[in-house]
């Protein structure tokens, strides 16, 4: 098979970069390891930057999203017995975000990409990259006892932190950068209507706790856990439990609880790998970085990776101009360094940190008083939380 771009991954990053691309009548092959129904199982992100929507409706799917999608315009941090909104449309110029769940802007993607016959081919195994620096670049994989290539100019990693395509980049050449966090989050999707119109993040000395919403009857809630839980040793009792526990009084009193429809833990890390592109292969996502979800940021890093990867491509292929792939790693790092910036800063200000020292905690809580004392933190809060221009 032959192909402009091989596009490894079928998430939202690598179906977004194939839908624009089609679009300016640049061909793409995308390869995904799994099952679409695995895919679309998974329940990740819930709350989009306008710079994500808007590529959404740039991609043509937009529609659904601008349908059922909601406007938020601020969310509430709950600390010391406290709720403090953060006014984003004040503070941040008039932007707000937009919840919309992962799941659904990934189904909205593939069905564009079937209505547009675009190549998506599932459950490949054994996927590898080929003459990344040679003249002849291309991927082989497996799919039952045959062996397939794709012959391409360009090939895009677009599969995730454990994907292969980072890993085929000498590590002479890779830097990575790291930081894990001694806690992960314990997430609940459940069929009941969101104990808050606006997202609670609740700092408590517990352990931190996320309201958050994929609709006005799907509801998402997210605790910290240590790492030596696992999702077993949680029943849907327990879960509502110790939630209950984490915020406000009248808040808990309101929760509906019911049971969950999806339950799983995400161990929190900080991670970015140096440089995004190697020869013929371009990193983009996860593939190449990693946030906490603590700020929203991870499918919104995606996102600015993809922007910029598709106007580079587009000016090479249309107008002959290189400088945007020659400039992308840098441009897209510069982006995602201030995204790390933003989801640690964000991380140490919410969490409880087993065996922290007196002096950490104090400077914890100097930082939320300082933060709700100045409307200049404020700014700094809202104007990362809406998306830094891309
Ligand atoms: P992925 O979604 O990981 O997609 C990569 C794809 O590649 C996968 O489908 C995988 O199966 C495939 N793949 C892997 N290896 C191979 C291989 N060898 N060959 C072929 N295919 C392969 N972000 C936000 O912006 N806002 C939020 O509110 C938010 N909340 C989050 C909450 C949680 C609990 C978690 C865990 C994450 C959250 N994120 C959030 C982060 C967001 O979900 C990710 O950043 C996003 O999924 C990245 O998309 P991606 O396409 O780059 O990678
Ligand atoms: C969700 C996840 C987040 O990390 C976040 O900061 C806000 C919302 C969510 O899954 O809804």
């Amino acid at each position: 098979m032959k192909t402009s771009v091989c596009i490894i991954g079928g998430g939202p990053s690598g179906l977004m970069l194939s839908q624009l691309l089609h679009l300016k009548g640049i061909d793409t092959i995308v390869l995904e390891r799994q099952s679409r129904e695995y895919v679309l199982g998974r329940i990740r992100a819930g709350v989009l930057e306008h710079g994500f929507a808007k590529l959404m409706r740039e991609a043509q799917c937009g529609e659904r999203m601008d349908r059922e999608g909601e406007i938020h315009d601020g969310f509430i941090i709950a600390h010391d017995g406290r709720q403090s909104r953060v006014d984003l449309h004040k503070y941040s110029g008039g932007s707000s975000v937009v919840v919309y769940g992962q799941t659904e802007l990934t189904r909205d993607l593939y069905e564009a990409r079937d209505r547009m016959n675009g190549v998506v081919i599932h459950n490949v195994e054994d996927v590898q990259l080929h003459e990344l620096t040679g003249a002849k670049p291309h991927v082989t994989y497996r799919q039952g006892d045959e062996i397939v290539r794709i012959d391409c100019d360009f090939i895009i990693g677009a599969d995730g932190f454990h994907g292969v395509s980072r890993k085929s980049i000498p590590k002479t050449v890779l830097k990575e950068y790291e930081k894990v966090y001694p806690f992960g989050w314990l997430g609940v999707l459940s069929r009941t209507p969101p104990v808050s119109p606006e997202l609670i993040y609740a700092k408590h000395e517990r352990g931190f706790a996320l309201c958050s919403l994929r609709s006005q009857v799907l509801s998402r809630y997210y605790i910290q856990v240590p790492l030596s839980e696992t999702v077993e040793d949680w029943s849907d009792e327990a879960f509502w439990e110790e939630l209950k526990r984490r915020l406000p009084e009248a808040v808990a009193t309101r929760l509906v609880t019911g049971p969950s429809i999806e339950k799983s833990i995400a161990p929190l890390r900080s991670f970015v790998a140096e440089p995004m592109r190697y020869g013929h292969l371009f990193l983009a996502g996860d593939a190449a970085h990693i946030v906490p979800p603590t700020g929203a940021r991870g499918l919104n890093s995606a996102a600015s990776d993809i922007y910029y990867l598709y106007h580079a491509m587009t000016a090479h292929y249309l107008q002959g101009d290189s400088s945007g792939l020659d400039n992308y790693s840098a441009k897209a790092l510069a982006r995602v360094w201030k995204a790390q910036r933003f989801s640690w800063w964000m991380t140490m200000l919410l969490h409880t940190f087993p065996d922290s020292p007196g002096y950490d905690q104090k400077l914890q809580q100097t930082d939320l008083d300082y933060l709700f004392s100045s409307e200049k933190a404020l700014g700094s809060l809202a104007e990362n939380y809406v998306g830094l221009p891309f």
